[in-house]
C-alpha cells in the first residue's frame, strides 16, 4: 500500500521539481540567444556582460528581465555617456531572435555598437518596445520596416542611419512613440506618418530633413511632444499645428529655415511647457496671445527677426528665457522675468536693454545658473548682482557700458562661476585673483590696469586695456 507514493504526492514532487528547475535555469533558447549576442561583443571594458555565463540562470544576468516563467522578456543595457569605458564594442548578433518572448530591447549609449538595422527584430513576434539609442548603427532603414507593425515604441535616436525615412513607417499604427532624432535621415517627412494616430511623441530632430513641415497635425489627437529641431525645414509653421493646442507640451522647431510670422494660435496652447523657435527666420511681432501662455517654463525665440512690441506675459514663473538677437528694444528686463521665483537661465543678449544694472533687483537669485545680457546698453555695476547669486555658472555681459572697479567684484557664494565675459565695457581697476578658478574669461577692451593674476588664459582675454601687464601680456615694469 505504501510502496508507491500517492499520486497527489507525486504531483507535488513534480511541482517542486518544476519550480526549482524554473528558478535555476532560464530557457535554453534564451540562454543560447544571449550568449550569441555576447559573442558579437568584442570589447566590454567595464564588464557589463560579466555576469552572462553559460550554465547560470540567464534571468539573473545583468540587464535581463524574465516575466513569463523562465522566458526572457526584456533586455536592457546602459552605458554612461561620460564614461567611454562603459561602452560596448561590436555588433548586434542575429542570435537574439531566439528570444521568442522578448517584448522590449533597451540599449542606451552603447556608443560602439555598429552594423546595419538589426533585421532580427522582424523575427521577434512579441516585441513591443525598441530603444536602440546612441549606438553607431548605420545605413538605411529597411523598406519593409512595417514588419514591426506591432510595435508600441520605436527609438533609434543618436545613430548614423541615413537615407529617407521609409514610407512604410506609416504601417506602424500602434506606435505611441517614434524617435528618430540625431541621425542622418534626408529627404522630406513621409506624409504617411499621419497614420500614426496614437503618437504621443514624435521626434525627428537633428537630421538632414528638409522641405515643408507637412500640414498633417490634425491627425495626432494625443501628441504631446514634437521636435523637428536642427534640420533644414523651410516655409511657415503649418496651420494644422493649431489642432495640438489642447495637449502639446513640447514644441521644438529651432535651428531650421522656417519663416513667416509666429502664428497667433500658439497662444492657445494651454499645456505648453517648452517652446523653442530659435535660430530660424521668423519675422513680425510676437503675438499678443502669448500673454495667455501662463504655464510656459522654457521659451526660446532667440536668433530670429522678431520686432517690438514684446507682449506682456502673465506666466506664473519662467524657468529659462532666451530672446537674444532679434530686433527688440526691451529697454528694461520685463517684470514678469524679474519676478520669476524659479528662473535659472536668462538670455537677453542684443535685446535693446538700457538701464543701470545696480537697479535690477530680481525677486530671486538663488536658482540663477546663466545670465547673458551681452550687446546691450547696460550701465552701472554687476557687483551687487554677482554677490547676490549663489550658484551662477555663467555671466556674459560683453559690449555694454558697465563701469565699475573690478577689484570689488565678488564671485557667487558657492564658487560655481566658470564663464565670465565682461569684454568691451568701461571697467577699471585690477583683475582680482579669484578669476584663476574660471574656465573662460574675457575682460578685453576695458580700462583695466596692473599685474594680471596667475591664470591659464591667453593674451586675447586681456587685450585692449589701459595698462595690464604680466603673463600672458608683456612683463610689468617695476
Ligand atoms: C570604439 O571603436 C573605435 C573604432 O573601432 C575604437 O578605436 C575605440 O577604442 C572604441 N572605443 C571603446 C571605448 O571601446
Ligand atoms: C490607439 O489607442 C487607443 C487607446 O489607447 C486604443 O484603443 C487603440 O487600439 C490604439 N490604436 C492602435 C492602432 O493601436
Ligand atoms: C486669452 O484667452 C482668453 C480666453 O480664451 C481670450 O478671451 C483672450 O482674448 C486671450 N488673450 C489674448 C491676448 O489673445
Ligand atoms: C532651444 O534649443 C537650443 C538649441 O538646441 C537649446 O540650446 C536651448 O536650450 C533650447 N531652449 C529651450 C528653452 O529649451
Ligand atoms: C555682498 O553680500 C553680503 C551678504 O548678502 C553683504 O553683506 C555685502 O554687503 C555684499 N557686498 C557687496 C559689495 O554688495
Ligand atoms: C573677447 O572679447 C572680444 C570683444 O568682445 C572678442 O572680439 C574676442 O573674440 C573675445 N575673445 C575670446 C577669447 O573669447
Amino acid at each position: 500500500m505504501a510502496l508507491f507514493p500517492s499520486p497527489s504526492l507525486l504531483l507535488l514532487l513534480l511541482f517542486f521539481h518544476f519550480l526549482r528547475g524554473n528558478a535555476a535555469k532560464c530557457h535554453p533558447d534564451d540562454e543560447a540567444g544571449l550568449l550569441g549576442f555576447k559573442s558579437g561583443i568584442t570589447e566590454d571594458p567595464s564588464g557589463i556582460l560579466t555576469s552572462w555565463k553559460a550554465g547560470t540562470d540567464c534571468c539573473t544576468w545583468n540587464g535581463i528581465t524574465c516575466l513569463v516563467g523562465n522566458r526572457v522578456t526584456a533586455l536592457s543595457l546602459y552605458a554612461q555617456t561620460d564614461n567611454p569605458n562603459s561602452y560596448l564594442t561590436g555588433s548586434i548578433s542575429p542570435s537574439l531572435s531566439k528570444l521568442r518572448y522578448l517584448d522590449g530591447i533597451y540599449f542606451h549609449n552603447l556608443q560602439n555598437i555598429t552594423g546595419l538595422f538589426p533585421k532580427l527584430l522582424f523575427n521577434l513576434p512579441r516585441l513591443l518596445f525598441v530603444y536602440i539609442e546612441n549606438c553607431k548603427l548605420y545605413g538605411r532603414l529597411p523598406a519593409n520596416i512595417d514588419r514591426l507593425s506591432q510595435l508600441d515604441a520605436l527609438s533609434l535616436e543618436g545613430n548614423l542611419f541615413s537615407g529617407p525615412i521609409p514610407a512604410s513607417i506609416s504601417k506602424l499604427t500602434h506606435l505611441t512613440q517614434l524617435n528618430l532624432g540625431g541621425n542622418l535621415f534626408s529627404g522630406q517627412i513621409p506624409l504617411g506618418i499621419s497614420q500614426l494616430k496614437n503618437l504621443t511623441m514624435l521626434r525627428l530632430d537633428r537630421s538632414l530633413l528638409l522641405g515643408k513641415i507637412p500640414d498633417f497635425f490634425s491627425s495626432f489627437p494625443v501628441l504631446a511632444i514634437l521636435s523637428l529641431s536642427y534640420n533644414g525645414f523651410s516655409g511657415e509653421i503649418p496651420p494644422s499645428i493649431s489642432a495640438l493646442a489642447p495637449q502639446l507640451i513640447y514644441l521644438e522647431l529651432d535651428h531650421n529655415k522656417l519663416t513667416g510670422k509666429i502664428p497667433d494660435f500658439l497662444g492657445r496652447f494651454k499645456a505648453l511647457d517648452t517652446l523653442n523657435l530659435s535660430w530660424n527666420g521668423f519675422s513680425g511681432v510676437v503675438p499678443k496671445s502669448f500673454s495667455n501662455l501662463t504655464k510656459i517654463f522654457n521659451l526660446d525665440l532667440s536668433h530670429n527677426d522678431l520686432v517690438d512690441p514684446f507682449p506682456e506675459m502673465y506666466v506664473k514663473g519662467i524657468e529659462s528665457l532666451d530672446l537674444s538677437y532679434n530686433h527688440f528694444h526691451l529697454g528694461k528686463i520685463p517684470t514678469w522675468v524679474t519676478s520669476s521665483s524659479i528662473i535659472y537661465s536668462l538670455k537677453l543678449a542684443g535685446c535693446g536693454l538700457k538701464f543701470k544694472l545696480d537697479d535690477w533687483k530680481p525677486s530671486q537669485t538663488y536658482f540663477y545658473d546663466y545670465i547673458d545680457i551681452s550687446d546691450n546698453e547696460i550701465s552701472g555695476s554687476p557687483v551687487g548682482l554677482l554677490n547676490s547669486t549663489d550658484y551662477l555658472v555663467g555671466f556674459w555681459a560683453a559690449r555694454n557700458q558697465l563701469k565699475f572697479n573690478m577689484e570689488n567684484l565678488i564671485f557667487p557664494k558657492e564658487q560655481t562661476l566658470k564663464y565670465l565675459d565682461l569684454s568691451r565695457n568701461l571697467i577699471s581697476g585690477k583683475i582680482p585673483s579669484s578669476v584663476s578658478g574660471l574656465q573662460k574669461l574675457n575682460v578685453s577692451y576695458n580700462h583695466l590696469c596692473g599685474q594680471i593674476p596667475a591664470s591659464k588664459f591667453s593674451a586675447e582675454a586681456f587685450f585692449g586695456n589701459d595698462c595690464l601687464c604680466g603673463s600672458p601680456l608683456p612683463a610689468c615694469k617695476i
